[in-house]
């Protein structure tokens, strides 16, 4: 990446405005994942230790102004814990309260602002919010890789403001792997290159597919997007959900693609979208009809598998079948377990976020990748090709 990072800036005696993506799920007040906690604490750290002060802010859900539940007090408990020093809590995001606070913190010190959603300005990246971000820092570090696809006054807007009044914007710890990673997969890949591409919707990552088939030796197909795929071969679904309106675009797809793009050669099929529906296992060419597609089958695993043996570069995005229903799951977990296979073969193993990145997480293999995306879909429009708005603004080296 040719974008400077936290070492190429003087740290010592600066104030330093660092926005993360600390966008966790909450249960009754309480963290439910920190996962992007964990994952901000590198460049927290860094700045705290190498003597500056920080103030550090993030959205969190999407309210549209203040709103209650939204506020920053559970996330802050929680990076106490894990950080092990006090978090002072602004009790905004900017105004004269929220600068006397930044103004009065000493080298070590560390606030976090108010919820950056509960100002309108926020979502329509107002220059005015932009610049009084600014002004509580000397210099500004985006770690916030899921957040970075959103152009922002906390994501995009402050790096302009903060440059203008002589400051530096550069990138976090967490931002630099994220795109060391996702880059690395896109722009110099080890081969074979393999992607595994699932989840619901086709609509939803059309533009992935799309690049993705342009750079793999592989590309292999589940989830529901498959179903759209198999109706455009011709191939009966039954009440699976399809997108007909994209057909077309699946058949671009499955003629770019050629042999490089597999898809399911059996399937787990169901006579209704629940948990303990009636579940049969059938060739391609058998789904019933009045029965839906929840998950690949063992001849598909076993496909998947082979086409994975050997490969040096893997990029996932999305589950192979409906994984939270247990009969369905075995799809996507064998996909998972065969990736922990690869990254003890020597291969890069890279999760998208959202769905494949929680699967992986269930089944204790995180530590089995070799990089689990926090973006979900900031990842996605990466792997499309896009240039971040979050990541395009930062200063060059
Ligand atoms: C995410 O959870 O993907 C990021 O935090 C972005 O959140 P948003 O989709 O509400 O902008």
């Amino acid at each position: 990446m040719n974008k400077k990072n936290v070492r190429d800036i003087q740290i010592a005696g600066k104030r330093v405005l660092v926005r993360a993506d600390l966008n966790v799920p909450l249960n009754d007040g309480r963290v439910t994942d920190d996962t992007r906690i964990q994952a901000a604490l590198p460049t927290i750290r860094y700045l705290l230790e190498g003597g500056a002060s920080v103030v550090l802010c993030s959205h969190l859900g999407r309210p549209k102004g203040y709103d209650a539940e939204w506020i920053m007090r559970p996330v802050a408990r929680c990076l106490a814990g894990l950080i092990g020093r006090p978090v002072q809590e602004a009790g905004a995001v900017v105004g004269p309260q929220v600068e006397a606070e930044a103004a009065a913190l000493e080298p070590g010190q560390l606030l976090l602002l108010e919820n950056t959603r509960f100002e309108p300005g926020e979502t329509k990246n107002d220059p005015g919010l932009a610049a009084q971000l600014a002004a509580l820092c000397d210099h500004y570090v985006n770690d916030a890789f899921g957040s970075a696809h959103r152009a922002h006054a906390s994501t995009e807007g402050v790096a302009h403001a903060v440059r203008a009044r002589g400051g530096a914007a550069v990138a976090g710890f967490l931002m630099e792997k994220e795109l060391e990673y996702l880059g690395a997969a896109l722009q110099d890949p080890e081969r074979p290159f393999v992607a595994i591409m699932g989840g619901a919707k086709i609509s939803d990552k059309i533009q992935v597919i799309d690049n993705l088939l342009r750079q793999v030796d592989r590309l292999l197909i589940g989830g529901g997007m498959a179903n759209t795929f198999l109706k455009a071969q011709g191939l009966e679904v039954g009440d699976s959900l399809v997108e007909n309106d994209q057909l077309p675009l699946a058949q671009d797809m499955l003629r770019l693609g050629g042999d490089r793009l597999l898809l399911p050669t059996d399937v787990v099929i169901a006579d209704a979208f629940s948990a303990d529906a009636n579940a049969q296992t059938v060739t391609i060419d058998r789904v019933l009809r009045g029965w839906r597609i929840m998950d690949i089958g063992p001849a598909s695993v076993d496909l998947y598998a082979k086409a994975l043996a050997g490969a040096r570069t893997v990029v996932w995005n999305g589950p192979m079948g409906v994984f939270e229903f247990g009969q369905f799951a075995t799809g996507t977990f064998a996909v998972a377990q065969i990736l922990a296979e690869v990254t003890a073969a020597g291969g890069r193993t890279v999760i998208g976020g959202g769905d494949s990145a929680a699967a992986v997480n269930l089944l204790g293999l995180a530590d089995q990748m070799s990089h689990i995306s926090t973006g979900g879909g900031a990842s996605l429009e990466f792997l499309e090709g896009k240039l971040l708005p979050g990541v395009a603004v930062l200063d060059e080296r």
